[in-house]
């Protein structure tokens, strides 16, 4: 059985911080409620000029340099990403130019903040068919772009950032004792629109919008769709809660990510949290915990890690993979 190993992973934040205290002399917030309420002390913005491909860029060649690829050994680009620096041509092509790749494919997969775990199961896919060796995934957004900087209901919550890996194929047994990716589980229901969304695009107002949120509602619906498609992912792999050795999950809201870890039983030291320093970065999110947890030692070769996400669609998803 071919299996997509995770061979390079890498992470890029844009340089400019901006502070709870930042937001409270912009809108009617405050530092307390934002930590209270969110966990997040900081994020981080894209500086002016600075597009989702620039962001992207500097996390896929940290990638690929961790993998030890050259670009041309790459058959695919995968880039999640809902803020690409243009309606069109994808973000994915732009970093296939800039890393100088000639050959292979690239386009981008939208699914907000669920997109790095949808990339994950169109890459994983392209492997396991055969119908691709090397695949570069990343995760990239500008989402301070699309904020409504009136609106202290959603300003407060989201930054910038990007992160990559390179999956390779490799042999394995089938079993979950194998490296590389066990399995992805992806949902979404589409008649939950209105709860998350942008009031603007190409065809219908021609314009980019602002994000729209019922956060409330989000954060109901959170808690119990994540939970429901880690169990799907773990009674796939027949795994156990137990076995999990790390839970990185997509970085909204401490509170979902203790409320998620608590329903499912999983200990307070297995989770990865960026949330205070990153705050909501969407497709990047799941990408830029993974990378902070490898590159300081957490995430070890062996290691069973657990990924999620959830986000505007309603989309939401697992994945299992041994690192
Ligand atoms: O990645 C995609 C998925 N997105 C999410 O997962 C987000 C999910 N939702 C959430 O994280 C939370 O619902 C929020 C953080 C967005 C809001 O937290 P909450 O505990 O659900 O607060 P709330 O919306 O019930 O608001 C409570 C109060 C309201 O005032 P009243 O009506 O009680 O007087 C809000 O107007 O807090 C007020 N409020 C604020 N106060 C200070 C809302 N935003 C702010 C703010 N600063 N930034």
């Amino acid at each position: 059985m071919i299996r997509s190993h995770v061979i390079g992973c890498g992470a890029y934040l844009p340089k400019a911080v901006l502070t709870n205290h930042d937001l409270a002399k912009r809108v009617d917030t405050s530092d307390d409620w934002i930590v209270a309420r969110t966990g997040i002390r900081e994020r981080r913005v894209a500086g002016p000029g600075e597009k989702t491909s620039d962001l992207a860029f500097e996390a896929a060649h940290a990638a690929l340099a961790g993998a030890g690829l050259a670009a041309d050994d790459l058959d695919l680009v995968v880039c999640a990403t809902t803020t690409p620096d243009e309606t069109f041509p994808s973000v994915a092509t732009k970093i296939q130019m800039r890393l100088g790749m000639t050959r292979g494919a690239a386009f981008d997969v939208q699914a907000v903040c669920s997109g790095f775990i949808y990339g994950l199961a169109v890459a994983d896919n392209f492997i396991r068919c055969g119908q691709a060796r090397t695949v570069l995934l990343i995760g990239a957004e500008c989402m301070t772009r699309l904020l409504d900087w009136n609106d202290r209901t959603t300003c407060v919550l989201f930054g910038d950032g990007a992160g990559a890996v390179v999956l390779k194929a490799a042999k394995g047994s089938g079993g979950n004792e194998d490296r590389g990716v066990l399995n992805t589980k992806l949902f979404s229901d589409g008649r939950l629109h209105d709860m998350l969304y942008v009031d603007g695009g190409p065809s219908s107002t021609q314009t980019t919008g602002h994000l729209r949120m019922h956060g409330k509602e989000v954060f109901r619906h959170a808690v119990t769709n994540i939970a429901a498609s880690i169990v799907a992912s773990l009674d796939h792999a027949g795994l156990r809660v137990a076995d999990i050795d790390w839970f990185v999950p997509h970085q909204a809201n401490q509170r979902i990510l203790d409320g998620t870890s608590k329903k499912l039983g999983i200990p307070h030291e297995k989770v990865v949290s960026t949330v205070a320093l990153h705050g909501n970065t969407s497709a990047a999110s799941v990408p830029l915990a993974l990378a902070t947890a490898v590159g300081d030692g957490r995430i070890k070769r062996g290691d069973l890690v657990l990924l999620e996400a959830m986000g505007g669609g309603i989309t939401w998803g697992a994945a299992l993979l041994r690192w």
